[in-house]
């Protein structure tokens, strides 16, 4: 029996060392845990790893998604407007449609890679389509060639959301840097986590004022960094504004935004861990290809998340779907597993048809045949930093005598 076994093998993990220790210290030591010069450290610490402008962070992925969305709005996009996305996606990439007053509209996903399928995409496309979210989902890449040739063609803008895929690159291309905007989430279960956290990163600077305003209720101020927020306490800028009554830019509104921020205490554990950022990711690909290689002989009753030659996956876990023909109840399999210390997630569903949040969309069970599969006999479990061979090999173990115990091997 392996239930004596102490360590519980978990889905996220949370690394706070020295470096986040010393950074939480001098912020409170300052007096400073809004958002402020830590935040811009961590952003900066995100361009350059992501060689782009301009990054931006948030306090979630959701308002990541959101904010996203709603500077497009500033480009031609209007409510009501259609955002196409993937029938199988964590709730929130929906959410932050509708928070953004478009409408999300969804596509079946590929039983391969679990992400868009791209064959599917075109025939979802109307005069009111405006943007496409090619969810990575678990960090694995969407066929980004197929995608990016479909926004061009019809006009779209592309959203990557890489809330699960920090580090993760597509043909040696980081993910996130194909769209207009790329998302990103740090909550715990994720690559690195600030707690609760999320960036939107682009190359077009032209959105960074338009980007900080959102996160900031709509300010008219575009500071990268809060000046009232570092030492001096003082803003050169701030009575500049010139039109009507109103003098002070901090509380001069130039759109409806959010309140959005990412303070100076998360702030400090993202800096920490984009600083090993390389290590992290390593350490990751590595766990996904040693779990990968002893589970294979299982992959006549489940498939699993497989990284092909053109991609580099720094995985958010390893996602493993029961073949439709194989006599198993996921929820055999994930109790067995749960009552051996190994965490387990199930992957999501299917958006339109598996969550009633969605029911008023008026999609019918059966539409999206994969999603619904992969949201009915999919679960995942945990391949993060702190996760070593033997763990691995644990939860290998446990899976393999499960399958015996059911007389599959
Ligand atoms: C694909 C995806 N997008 C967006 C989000 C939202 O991120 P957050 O939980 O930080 O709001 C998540 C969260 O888990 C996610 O998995």
């Amino acid at each position: 029996m392996k239930t004596s076994k102490k360590k519980r093998i978990t889905i996220g993990t949370v690394n706070i060392g020295e470096r986040a220790r010393e950074l939480v210290e001098d912020a409170f030591l300052r007096n400073r845990i809004s958002s402020g010069r830590y935040v811009r450290r961590f952003e900066e610490l995100l361009e350059e790893f992501h060689g782009v402008k301009c990054a931006v962070a948030v306090s979630s992925g959701t308002d990541a998604d959101t904010i996203a969305l709603s500077a497009l709005k500033e480009d031609g996009v209007n409510e009501g407007d259609e955002v196409i996305m993937p029938a199988l996606n964590f709730i929130s990439v929906a959410n932050s449609a509708i928070h953004a007053h478009l409408k999300p509209v969804f596509v079946d996903v590929d039983r391969k890679t679990f992400n868009i399928d791209p064959d599917l995409i075109e025939e979802k496309i109307t005069d009111r389509t405006r943007v496409l979210i090619p969810t990575h989902l678990f960090g694995k890449p969407v066929d980004m060639k197929r995608v990016l040739d479909i926004a061009e063609e019809n006009d779209l803008f592309v959203v990557e959301d890489a809330c699960e895929a920090l580090g993760s690159r597509y043909k040696g291309e980081l993910l996130g840097t194909f769209g207009i905007f790329g998302t990103f989430s740090f909550y715990v279960a994720h690559i690195i986590t600030t707690g609760e956290g999320g960036a939107i990163i682009t190359g077009d600077n032209r959105y960074d004022g338009i980007l900080r305003s959102l996160r900031s209720h709509g300010r008219a101020c575009a500071c990268k960094v809060c000046q009232l927020n570092v030492d001096s306490g003082e803003c050169p800028y701030r009575f500049d504004v010139e039109d009507g009554d109103l003098e002070d830019k901090r509380f001069y509104f130039l759109r409806i935004g959010y309140s959005a921020k990412m303070n100076e205490i998360e702030a400090a554990l993202g800096i920490e861990q984009m600083e090993k950022i390389e290590e992290v990711i390593t350490k990751r690909n590595e766990n996904l290809t040693y779990l990968s290689g002893i589970l294979e002989d299982l992959g006549e009753y489940m498939v699993m998340m497989r990284q092909e030659a053109h991609e580099f996956i720094s995985p958010l876990c390893m996602p493993m779907v029961i073949r439709e023909d194989v006599p198993i109840e996921r929820a055999d399999i994930v109790n067995y597993l749960e009552e051996r210390g190994v965490e387990t997630r199930p992957t999501f569903g299917s958006i339109p048809t598996q969550h009633p949040a969605y029911r008023f969309l008026g999609y019918e069970y059966g539409s999206f045949p994969n999603a619904e599969w992969i949201g009915r006999k999919g679960f995942y479990v945990g391949i993060h930093q702190n996760i070593d061979k033997g763990d691995l090999e644990y939860i290998a173990e446990c899976i393999h005598d499960f399958f015996k115990l059911k007389g599959l091997r």
